[in-house]
């Protein structure tokens, strides 16, 4: 333990002793005498916010993470005094807070366990050259303790042992351990004696984390500026941590259209019209399914922004209809850089309104980009966001656009030593007027917003929809997400998966990698290894920098492109499946990729996995990271799963060899689920179903299952436009029952169920729907085929 005295001599300081405490509605303020005030807020049951101002003086009470939309609201509270302490008391957490020193101490209230407890606690340094303090909390780190979170380090998924710094940064061909990356979510989960809770510091500057590093038994965090400001989310399930954190900082505003989870195709650069059309006709020709081309820098004329080189594509809307006629929607890349140029149109706007972002002086923040010389909108303002919106018009209005990548908004700038603005140039903050220490890691937030903005507006009434590569805690209610510029090496796969397992744990379920790597190039057999891991991430798109040769599909052998096409495929049968998972995600905060910790926080087996993960909720899959595999040993979290390619079932909680040439993976299924799967199709919505497959394992038991359905765009499901089946399984001895209760007002376009049923232990000898029992021959082919069509009204099936 670090003496007050030693904290003084490093120039820190701490509160002293409460004189005065105060309540007012939700928000309780205790005052030292040395002028520190803490500010407790119990926005919810389980979620505390703790701010601390040093001199009595809070700053204007503003955050672009908080959604507007955030629950709050709590059932219980009590607040009791003692001699020594404040006892503050919700239905979920007991908050004991020192008069002495200020110190806090969180407890379970149901059974009053230990589960977070200040060290020093708060402590800072007054900051002479900027102002303000450098604000830090220290808390103690308990026995097992383990640490999951911060968006997108290229870390080990337990962050235990570690030290991190949260300040989003352009990072090509980073590597495993490199940090800081792209993004900033200074959001963590801690987790010991199998309870969970998390912590968010909603501090935008330079902040960092360190998790039991530097100290063993200490857990800290501080940032260059700004308040000591954090959200306490106590679960106990680290599930629950991350819903509720995603209902904090926002799910996203709409469903994402069922077509952006199709599979993407994207390259530095494709161009002219003929390449890209040469690309689009091979994966029709090949029967390889995609939904999106992309259109990087090039299509630009001299990369300037909401402009289109003529030479290689003479006629935009031509094209991108011609394109979609053929199901594949055309996204194009929008940069922050804004060229300087004085017969530029949005140059000229920008500088007659005064929206590009000034240095401390007055003069424009000037930087080179791809352009040359550019300036750069300050997102932070209202007015400028409102602005940029409105360039998307022609874009997606008039030419048919149908997505928008945001890259480089770090703000990236080429050739200077911190690769982004100097800390002096100012931003708006809506309203609340700062330097760009405050503003940087939410810079690339605000335009992704912006960009989102538009698009909502123009795409209307279909769903818009954007990818950035900056993005700050929150960022997930305009945006999906990619994880930046990562090379073709076997290390970068690894990376790719515990980066996307982890931006889902942080509430940003929508990531995925760069399918191949961007940098160098793979062999087929990586490519292969990474398709495979790919298709199961929310957002799949493959992408490369073209430097080193081509990486479509094909491009690899027909072994490779077969392998390839089979698990696109898998991903366009999943994809009921996958939107499901998505609904629920927005519904509920639900991660969609789960980490095993996530899953069974109860099994410390789980603690230290990181290669395998669950998709949704019932499929487990674990890549293959290694060349040359045959296949590698997998951890089966408990409970009873089958294996996706040869129906066997296997009793988890156990460590197994999981055979995986290259045309296979493992991939496992829960036990008593329903897994729904459409046919295969080229994109989605080419063909109108009249069947789709539910795939039922049977379990000695009960399980429920989920399918949510819709139009797949527009907003009618927020009218209750939807429909929601909930099956329920109980599997007996010598029984399977599936019931089916189905909510909303959507009529789906199918008509039919085909059940498929895996691992019934009984020879069948019966079966009833709704009480009717089917035909001798309908049963005599059920019985072969273990296959049965039934009306997609059914409510009960009974097999015996
Ligand atoms: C950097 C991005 O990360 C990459 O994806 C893109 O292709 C290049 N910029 C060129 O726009």
């Amino acid at each position: 333990m670090i003496t007050n005295t030693e904290l003084e001599q490093k120039g820190n300081q701490y509160p002293n002793h409460i004189v005065s405490y105060e309540k007012n509605i939700d928000t309780l303020h205790f005052r030292t005498e040395n002028g520190v005030v803490l500010q407790l807020t119990i926005v919810r049951d389980s979620i505390l916010r703790f701010r601390y101002a040093t001199n009595c003086n809070f700053e204007n009470d503003f955050s672009y993470a908080i959604s507007k939309y955030a629950k709050t609201g709590y059932n219980y509270l009590e607040i009791k005094e003692t001699k020594d302490i404040y006892i503050i008391t919700t239905s979920k957490v007991i908050c004991r807070i020192f008069k002495s020193n200020l110190k806090v101490k969180l407890f379970d209230a149901i059974d009053n366990t230990l589960i977070c407890q200040d060290e020093i606690g708060f402590h800072w340094e007054e900051s002479y050259e900027y102002g303000g303090n450098i604000v830090k909390m220290s808390k103690v780190s308990h026995d097992g303790e383990s640490y999951y979170g911060l968006g997108d380090k290229a870390d080990h998924l337990n962050l235990k042992g570690k030290r991190f710094e949260n300040w989003v940064s352009d990072s090509f061909a980073y590597g495993k351990y490199t940090d800081p990356l792209y993004k900033s979510i200074p959001f963590y989960t801690g987790l010991h004696h199998g309870r969970s809770y998390g912590v968010f510091f909603d501090n935008t500057f330079r902040s960092n984390f360190d998790f039991s590093h530097e100290r063993k038994n200490v857990t800290s965090f501080w940032a260059v500026g700004g308040e000591m400001n954090y959200y306490f989310i106590y679960g106990p399930k680290m599930n629950d941590v991350v819903s509720k954190y995603t209902d904090l900082t926002g799910k996203p505003h709409q469903l994402p259209p069922m077509w952006t989870l199709g599979y993407h195709q994207c390259k530095w650069s494709y161009y002219p019209e003929a390449k890209v059309k040469e690309i689009t006709s091979t994966f029709r020709a090949l029967q390889i399914p995609c939904d999106a081309i992309y259109l990087d820098i090039d299509y630009m004329e001299g990369f300037r922004c909401f402009t289109w080189n003529k030479e290689y594509f003479p006629d935009p809307k031509r094209m991108v209809k011609e394109l979609a006629d053929d199901g594949f929607k055309t996204i194009v890349i929008i940069d922050p850089g804004i060229k300087i140029d004085p017969e530029y149109a949005i140059f000229k706007e920008g500088l007659d309104n005064d929206y590009f972002c000034r240095r401390a002086d007055g003069p424009h923040m000037k930087g080179k980009v791809w352009p040359g010389q550019c300036v750069f909108p300050d997102y932070t303002n209202k007015d400028v966001r409102s602005w940029w919106a409105d360039l998307f018009k022609e874009l997606v209005e008039d030419i048919g656009v149908k997505g928008v990548w945001n890259d480089m908004n770090e703000p990236a700038i080429m050739e200077v030593p911190n690769k982004t603005f100097p800390d002096d140039v100012r931003h708006d903050y809506d309203g609340n007027p700062c330097s760009h220490r405050k503003a940087h890691n939410i810079y690339g937030m605000q335009m992704a917003r912006a960009t989102y903005q538009g698009l909502k507006k123009f795409a209307y009434p279909k769903r818009p929809f954007v990818i950035t590569r900056a993005a700050y805690a929150g960022t997930q209610r305009y945006s999906s997400t990619w994880t930046g510029d990562n090379v073709a090496t076997w290390e970068h796969l690894w990376i790719a998966n515990v980066q996307a397992q982890r931006m889902a744990l942080s509430g940003f379920s929508f990531v995925g990698s760069d399918i191949g790597g961007f940098a160098e190039q793979p062999n087929g057999e990586l490519f292969t290894r990474w398709i495979q891991l790919g298709v199961f991430h929310p957002f799949c798109r493959t992408h490369s920098s073209g430097d080193h040769g081509d990486q479509e599909p094909w491009m690899f052998g027909d072994e490779v492109t077969d392998i390839v096409r089979a698990f696109i495929e898998l991903r366009y049968q999943l994809l009921p499946y996958l939107y499901t998972a998505f609904w629920q995600y927005l519904d509920e905060g639900t991660p969609i990729l789960k980490s095993l910790v996530l899953f069974d926080q109860e099994d410390i087996q789980t603690h230290y996995r990181t290669d395998e993960f669950i998709y949704g909720n019932d499929i487990l899959v674990c890549p293959i990271l290694e060349p040359n595999s045959k296949g590698r040993r997998m951890y089966i979290p408990r409970g009873n799963w089958y294996n996706h390619w040869t129906n066997e079932f296997v009793k988890g909680g156990r460590e197994i060899w999981v055979d995986a040439d290259l045309d296979t993976m493992p991939i496992f299924i829960k036990e008593g689920t329903i897994i729904p799967k459409y046919p295969i199709q080229q994109y989605v919505g080419e063909q109108k179903f009249d069947e789709i497959t539910l795939e039922v394992r049977y379990k000695l038991g009960k399980e429920q299952s989920l399918l949510f359905d819709d139009a797949h765009d527009g907003y009618d499901y927020t009218k209750g436009r939807y429909s929601l089946s909930k099956f329920k399984l109980t599997g007996k001895a010598n029984e399977l029952i599936i019931n089916q209760h189905t909510t909303g007002s959507f009529t789906t376009p199918y008509t039919r169920f085909k059940l498929k049923f895996i691992g019934i232990p009984f020879e069948i000898s019966k079966i009833e729907i709704d009480n009717v029992e089917i035909t001798f021959e309908a049963l005599q082919r059920s019985k072969l085929t273990q296959e049965l069509i039934v009306d997609k009204t059914f409510t009960e099936i009974h097999i015996m």
